[in-house]
């Protein structure tokens, strides 16, 4: 779960396109539905509204991948139940008292290739020596993805092996998914490990994703597709049943459109898995609530934001990278008054 680029500016550069995500994902909304680009909220909302069910959901999302994906390859399998378990989603739906359903349910997901799934999808971390071999059980987050409703819809791409097959192999290539592509820019690294999972939210071929990381793996595919990415401490989200690279640094964690969508994502992941023990420590850290509580548009008022901007920031350079970077931290500065 390692990329080859200095993972430290790309931390950083994360967190602070977070917060310019978070701000303009706060402004006013436009209320015709469109499944592209659409929010957890949103989608939600469509649902309780019967303008959308699950199954229309995967199958637009079915759609995309097989338009898309032969470019971006962000994607490595698709679930031959998705369809089934966006029926079930939908008659659960229908059966249940509103407001009694998770917000994760119905919604469609991808899981990194390194995430196990015990059901017709294949765990390979991109490696055809993996193939075809068969897990124990789901994953701890898997356990409670379906829990929580969600819809496996598939396996992302990712470096193989997790960027450990070799120092030098491309970010996004592994053997079973091909190149995987930054959507902004093809010829752009799309960063790694979890390459597919950013490229598919940010190419909208699905609505929330996971990804793990070791060193960077998370925050840095995130920033180079412009997605949010989230990377827990070790321990508050299981390890169990990932394809391990390191105990002490291993995580999971979301990768998504919005900050609020990976904060949902993190609430349904995050806690207690008898099958991983660091999780016992930290989920005694865990708010009550969840951390959505935390989500409120005006978080940043008053805040004084740091920028390290020696060695990861020197705004001197006049890069295209440092020149958005400096007119966005301008906005926020118009935006909050610092
Ligand atoms: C999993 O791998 C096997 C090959 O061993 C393949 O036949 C099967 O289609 C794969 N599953 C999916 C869902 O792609
Ligand atoms: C800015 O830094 C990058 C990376 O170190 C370098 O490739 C680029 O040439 C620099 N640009 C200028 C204008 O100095």
């Amino acid at each position: 779960m390692a990329n080859n680029i200095s993972p430290g500016s790309f931390s950083l550069f994360s967190l602070l396109l977070m917060i310019v995500l978070s701000i303009s994902s706060s402004g006013s909304r436009v209320h015709a539905f469109s499944i592209e680009e659409a929010t957890i909220k949103d989608i939600q909302h469509a649902f309780k509204h019967s303008r959308l069910t699950s199954r229309k959901l995967v199958e637009f999302y079915i759609q995309e991948i097989s338009k898309l994906n032969p470019v971006l390859r962000g994607v490595i399998e698709v679930n031959p139940d998705a369809l089934y378990q966006a029926d079930v989603a939908d008659k659960e739906r229908r059966a249940r008292a509103r407001g009694s359903l998770s917000c994760l349910h119905g919604i469609p997901i991808l899981l990194k290739d390194n995430i196990a799934t015990k059901d017709k999808l294949n765990t390979t971390a991109g490696s055809i020596a993996l193939l075809g071999s068969v897990v124990p059980r789901d994953a701890g987050v898997v356990k409670k993805l379906r829990k929580a409703g969600a819809i496996i819809l598939g396996k992302a791409s990712m470096s193989e092996w997790a960027g450990f097959r070799s120092t030098t192999a491309p970010n996004g290539w592994s053997a079973r998914g091909g190149q995987g592509k930054n959507p902004y820019v093809l010829t752009a690294d799309p960063c790694g490990s979890s390459s597919g999972s950013a490229i598919s939210v940010a190419s909208n071929i699905v609505a929330v994703s996971l990804g793990t990381e070791t060193d960077g793996s998370i925050l840095c595919p995130a920033s180079a597709n412009s997605v949010v990415g989230i990377k827990p401490t070790v321990g508050l989200t299981s390890r169990a049943g990932v394809i391990p690279v390191s105990h002490r640094q291993d995580t999971i964690g979301p990768i998504c459109r919005t900050v609020s969508d990976a904060v949902y994502v993190l609430d349904a992941i995050a806690g207690l898995d008898y099958n991983d023990k660091a999780t016992r420590k930290a989920s005694r850290h865990i708010p009550y609530g969840g951390y959505r509580q935390f989500l409120k548009p005006h978080w940043l008022k008053g805040k004084r934001l740091g920028i390290v901007r020696n060695p990861f920031f020197d705004f001197s350079n006049g890069s295209a990278l440092t020149q958005a970077f400096e007119s966005h931290f301008n906005t926020l500065r118009l935006r909050f008054g610092r």
